[in-house]
């Protein structure tokens, strides 16, 4: 079975950005993040409502990176290291079958600037070429046209949709997956 290995943390760089580690130092931004009414549109989970809640959420993204089971990246800006803009991740992995889902925000004075466009491109490059995974995964909100597009910028192509399998906050929402292969 293929054996991922998030130790040392693999930070990358582009020619904006520094995909680093997060931090406990990046509490507030991460919370920011989760709570920002736009960027959170539709994602569909619950946001957290004091900065306590998001300490056990950098546990969980550091436990995943220690047991190698998932990876999460700060975004931030080179000329602005320890500020986090965004996040970008495999939150879920499937080692058995070379697979991971992938996962992206960014905050909206950012948007359309081709930041995540940028992150994207050297995450998928480390998961294909590091990671060696065979296929990567995207699961969005079919209203999500900014993250179905840029998926679709990216190669990705659109292989289910499924009707009313999520239930969120009372309603049974539908679901598209986007998935790109290793090129050969
Ligand atoms: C989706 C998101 C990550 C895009 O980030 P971004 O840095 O603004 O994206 P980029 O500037 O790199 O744009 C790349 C492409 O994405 C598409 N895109 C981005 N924003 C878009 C929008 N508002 N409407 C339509 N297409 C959009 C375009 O195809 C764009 O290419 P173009 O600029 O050449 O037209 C950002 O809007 C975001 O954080 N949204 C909230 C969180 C979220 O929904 N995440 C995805 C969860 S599945």
């Amino acid at each position: 079975m293929l054996q991922f290995n998030f130790t040392p943390f693999p930070v990358l760089q582009t020619e904006r950005l520094l995909l680093r580690r997060m931090l406990m130092q990046d509490d507030e931004a991460l919370f920011l993040l989760r709570t920002e009414e736009a960027a959170n549109k539709y994602l569909d989970r619950e946001k957290p409502t004091a900065v306590e809640q998001v300490h056990q959420l950098v546990n969980k993204i550091d436990d995943g990176i220690r047991n190698n089971t998932a990876i999460s990246w700060a975004i931030a800006l080179k000329e602005n290291p320890d500020e986090m803009i965004g996040t970008i991740s495999y939150h879920k992995t499937d080692a058995a079958h070379h697979r991971a889902e992938i996962g992206y925000m960014i905050m909206p004075h950012h948007w359309r600037k081709g930041l995540v466009s940028e992150a994207i491109k050297a995450v998928l490059d480390y998961g294909f070429n590091s990671m060696q995974l065979h296929s990567i995964e995207a699961n969005i909100n079919p209203h999500n046209e900014a993250s179905r597009n840029i998926l679709l910028k990216h190669g990705f192509v659109k292989e289910a949709y499924f009707k009313e399998n999520y239930y969120y906050n009372g309603r049974f929402l539908d679901s598209e997956i986007y998935s790109l292969l290793q090129p050969k």
